[in-house]
Formats: structure tokens, sequence, C-alpha cells
């Protein structure tokens, strides 16, 4: 029994060694965990609380993407408020069959690159696309699929020149920060300085479409601030 016993915690203790080096190690976060854990907060950033809830057999009306196709372009950029100034419109679902048209005015296009041939040191906008297929919530948004959302890149370095859009606090705080008298005060940050409203149409988790307008989604322009 004792000997039983002895052999019990050998055979413990070697599976305990060798079972170590297969424990799987931290790797980067997969696709899969992105979309269980970032889509959750990306949501409250539009306005949801829960994703979106689209059956098989549903079509959106054809009067919702045609409104789609009036206030925004293929990139989902806000081009003109919506109707009577509103930033939702929701259309509540029908069970009924719809007739289903990709919008029209070339519906789906892959947005234009920003050119990046450009120095890479200055302040300067670059691409940065959200795409809706691959954070998993194609199934319920209609349009954009895809939006360049931007990014703001690269150095405000001294001098500020008028093409970074600086902000007078920026170049009064780009001069201190290079004659460097005062330790601390950093260089002006690379930021939006001009935002493009974001149309979107999907399902809401009432399986209702819904076209939303969001403030301040896309960078326009960059600047030094
Ligand atoms: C974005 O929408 C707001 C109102 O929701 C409006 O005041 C603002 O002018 C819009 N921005 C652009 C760039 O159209």
């Amino acid at each position: 029994m004792a000997v039983l016993a002895n052999l019990m915690v050998v055979v413990i203790a070697v599976v305990g060694v060798t079972s170590l080096p297969s424990l799987p190690l931290p790797s980067s976060p997969t696709l899969a965990q992105d979309s269980e854990v970032s889509p959750s907060q990306l949501l409250k950033a539009f306005g949801l609380s829960e994703p979106g809830v689209r059956h098989w057999h549903s079509e959106p009306p054809q009067y919702m993407l045609d409104l789609y196709n009036e206030v925004a372009d293929a990139n989902g950029l806000t081009r003109v408020p919506g109707p009577y100034g509103a930033t939702i419109v929701r259309s509540f679902s029908e069970k009924g069959k719809q007739q289903h048209r990709p919008p029209s005015g070339g519906g789906r296009r892959v947005p234009r690159s920003v050119d990046v041939n450009t120095l890479p040191r200055g302040c300067q906008r670059r691409d940065m696309h959200v795409n809706f297929e691959a954070i998993g919530w194609s199934s319920w948004i209609l349009y954009p699929q895809v939006y360049n959302a931007y990014q703001c890149q690269g150095q405000c370095a001294f001098p500020l020149i008028q093409s970074v859009n600086p902000t007078n606090h920026a170049t009064v705080q780009s001069f201190i920060h290079h004659v460097g008298k005062a330790p601390g005060v950093q260089t002006p940050c690379c930021v939006p300085s001009l935002y493009g409203n974001l149309t979107l149409l999907f399902y809401d988790s009432e399986e209702n479409v819904v076209l939303k307008q969001y403030d301040q989604m896309v960078a326009l322009q960059c600047g030094c601030h």
C-alpha cells in the first residue's frame, strides 16, 4: 500500500513535470478571442448594448437602403444629415418578404488609400480600416461593411509647419519643448483636428433596420495639438 502510494506520488510528480512544457504558452490574441472580447467594448462606442440580429430570410426594406444612399457615401461617411435632422431612423421589423437590392451609387467601393509616399515622420493622416466582418458583425451590419476611420500618425517636430494645422497652444508648446529649459514639456501630439460623422445601416437586437448617425467617427484631418 505504502509502495503504491509512493508510486502514485512519483507518477503524479513525473506527470506534473513532463506536462509543464506542453502547457499552452501565452500567445497573441486570436481573432476568435478578439471577436468575443473587444466587440463588447466596441458595441458601446456604437451606442449598443447587444449585437444586432438578422434572420436568414430577412431583407432590409428598400426605402432604408435608399435613405442610406441619400445620407452616406460608400464609405459610410455622412454627406448630409438624416431626414428632419434625425440621427436615428428606425424601420420596425416586418415579417413579410422584401426585395433586396444593393445600394446604388457604387455600393461597396474599396476606399482610396491615403498617399503613403509622403515622409512618415511628420504628423499625417493614415488609413485605419474598420472591418465589421473581421469583428464578426457582418451578419447584422448592412452598410458599410468596411469603413476608413483614419488615424493620425507621426511626430510634431519643431518647428511646426502650417501643414500640420498647429494650434497656437501647440506652437508655443513646441517652442518650449525645443528650447528644453522646462523638463517635462513634451512635443505636441498628432491627433485628429477635424472629424466626419459616420452613418450605419444595421439590424438592432429586435431585428429592426436602423439608420444611425455617429458623430466624430472619421478623422478628416490631423494636426499637432
Ligand atoms: C456631424 O453631426 C453633427 C450633428 O449631429 C453636426 O453638428 C456636425 O456638423 C456634423 N459634422 C460634419 C462634418 O458633417
